[in-house]
């Protein structure tokens, strides 16, 4: 199937299903699920990393690029999980962490024995002549990005955690290193990869500080040589293979940038993640801090983004939930009285949108954020970090709770909820992080009773199916609606109108009068009439289908 027809799912392995009674999800968990992820009917599987890592940062801190880590399984319960996948039409995508690697790697541990080569695979600096460090630039999980290198006087850069070394992508060594690992996974027959952070791999080769008032990361993020980077290892590795699917994680971006990486004439990525529409309820852009959703600007970034990706042929990712993200339900849904017709609607925002859509576990059956009462259920780092920053700066520790609850990417990790048991079905033992509300959201209930899963199975095979939702254009409907944001899509003779109402209240838009004759392709409450007002009840979407012919 082309890449446009296909949806991916993805699954955070410490979380799906644990098949040992340890409390961590496995990949023989995973196989255990098969059936599940046929019946929902995805093409292609991410799975967050599974590789040897001390899980400082869960696993995004690789310590061997080419082992799993016995918490996960073994590399026969990989090879197996692949092999039965395969069998039932699911391909697997693989996480790719290549802008640093855990301290804990023979790379990082030979460099700080004195190996000058691994030494050069690093960001080594010596401090500022005031004995202040090398640059002022702040790590992302909070602190400085610099840290003392063993017993020597020089520092590394880590932009995340300590434990996470950055790489030097200025050494040709590092990129061939990077390409060979994609080339073992693809020689165990995978076909899909996602690079972690990678457009911040393109720092410069002299390190300065970032100017008063400004943003460090500005000084190293989406810069023009990450394209030289992909291109090469594109060339190298999976890029050999015409039916790879790649997706580029990439912070901070531009359109502009986000066609160069996917434009298929570059040979760089298939398609890009942004951030943008994830910020839309952010206070001045910070993510620890709490406020509703900007309407108008999430409706403006989602519109931008997909004309200029139509008009500069590249491709998106399209998304509202990863493991990097607290549940979208509690943030642009209603997780309360219309969970399930929320979900409905954002769903079909993106399934029918331009694009590649990724659903994240749990999404499916309507999943929403847990219900913690205390920082005792927390278990991120960056959350534990901005819990204690906020309470340093001046909050109250209740109000330094409430923005980490909303917040902590610990919300979208807990486990998948397969039935209403006290441990979600999940497992056996004591689940590493504890679930909330399974009694009324799991997965053994929605498939008796529930509508979530069936709408979902019902935007895959349309995206499957029909050639306008895979492949048809892109034009915006009208942007000044107060509650309802639309798009067209267009292929040949066909004409796609979507309409999806973000709020509870009921409203009405003017139906375009060539749509008067259209018929309902899709909605997520039933007897629709088409009229020239036409009513969207709470949270509903609607797509209309035209054929001229
Ligand atoms: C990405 C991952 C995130 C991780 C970070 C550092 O943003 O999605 O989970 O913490 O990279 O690797
Ligand atoms: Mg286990």
């Amino acid at each position: 199937m082309k890449l446009s027809q296909q949806v991916i799912y993805q699954i955070y392995p410490k979380s799906f299903y644990d098949s040992d009674g340890d409390g961590i999800g496995d990949l023989r968990g995973i196989i255990d699920k098969i059936p599940y992820l046929q019946k929902l009917h995805v093409n292609m599987i991410w799975f967050n990393p599974f590789f040897v890592s001390p899980q400082n940062d869960n696993g995004y801190d690789i310590a061997d690029y080419y082992r799993i880590d016995p918490t996960f399984g073994t590399m026969s319960d990989f090879e197996a999980l692949v092999a039965k996948l395969k069998a039932v039409g699911i391909g697997v995508m693989l996480d790719m962490v290549f802008n640093h690697t855990s301290t804990e790697h023979v790379w990082f541990q030979k460099a700080l024995a004195g190996d000058r080569k691994y030494q050069r695979f690093y960001y080594l600096r010596h401090a500022k002549p005031d004995g202040s460090l090398p640059t002022n630039w702040e790590s992302k999980f909070g602190g400085p990005a610099w840290s003392p290198f063993g017993d020597t006087d020089l520092y590394y850069l880590h932009l995340y955690d300590p434990t996470q070394a950055d790489l030097d992508w200025h050494n040709p060594a590092v990129r061939a290193a990077c390409a060979d690992v994609v080339n073992y996974w693809r020689d165990k027959g995978v076909k899909g990869f996602r690079f972690d952070v990678i457009n911040v791999t393109g720092k410069a080769n002299q390190l300065v500080d970032a100017p008063k008032g400004v943003a460090s990361k500005t000084l190293y993020t989406d810069t023009p040589v990450v394209q030289d980077y992909l291109r090469e290892l594109n060339a190298a590795s999976f890029g050999q293979d015409a039916n790879s699917v790649t997706v580029g994680e990439m912070s901070s971006t531009t359109i502009k940038n986000s066609i160069g990486y996917t434009n298929p004439d570059n040979h760089e990525l298939s398609m890009v993640f942004n951030f943008h529409h994830l910020k839309t309820d952010y206070v001045d852009g910070r993510k620890w801090s709490r406020m509703p959703f900007d309407f108008p600007r999430l409706k403006h970034l989602l519109d931008g983004w997909a004309t200029g990706m139509d008009a500069g042929n590249g491709w998106q990712a399209l998304f509202w939930n990863n493991h990097d993200q607290p549940r979208a339900l509690n943030r642009f849904g209603d997780a309360g009285r219309y969970r399930v017709k929320s979900a409905e609607m954002l769903a079909t925002v993106i399934h029918l949108m331009r694009g590649t859509p990724f659903i994240y576990m749990g999404e499916e059956i309507g999943m929403t954020d847990p219900d913690y009462d205390s920082m005792a259920d927390y278990v991120d780092i960056e959350a534990l970090n901005a819990y204690r920053a906020l309470v340093r700066s001046g909050y109250s520790h209740a109000d330094a709770f409430t923005i980490v609850k909303t917040k902590a990417r610990d919300n979208s990790r807990t486990p998948m909820q397969w039935d209403a048991s006290a441990k979600a079905g999940f497992t056996t033992g004591r689940p590493w992080l504890r679930p909330t509300n399974q009694a009324k959201i799991n997965v053994a209930d929605e498939l008796a009773h529930g509508e979530l899963f069936n709408y979902y199975q019902q935007l895959i095979k349309l995206r499957q199916t029909m050639p306008i939702v895979a492949d048809g254009s892109y034009q915006t409907w009208r942007l000044d609606d107060d509650q309802v944001f639309g798009y067209w899509r267009q292929l040949g003779s066909q004409k796609l109108l979507v309409l999806n109402n973000f709020y509870a209240a009921a409203t009405t838009v003017d139906c375009p009068t060539e749509m008067l004759t259209a018929k309902v392709l899709l909605s997520n409450y039933d007897e629709v009439t088409i009229q020239p007002k036409l009513v969207l009840k709470p949270y509903q979407s609607l797509a209309l289908l035209l054929d001229e012919n």
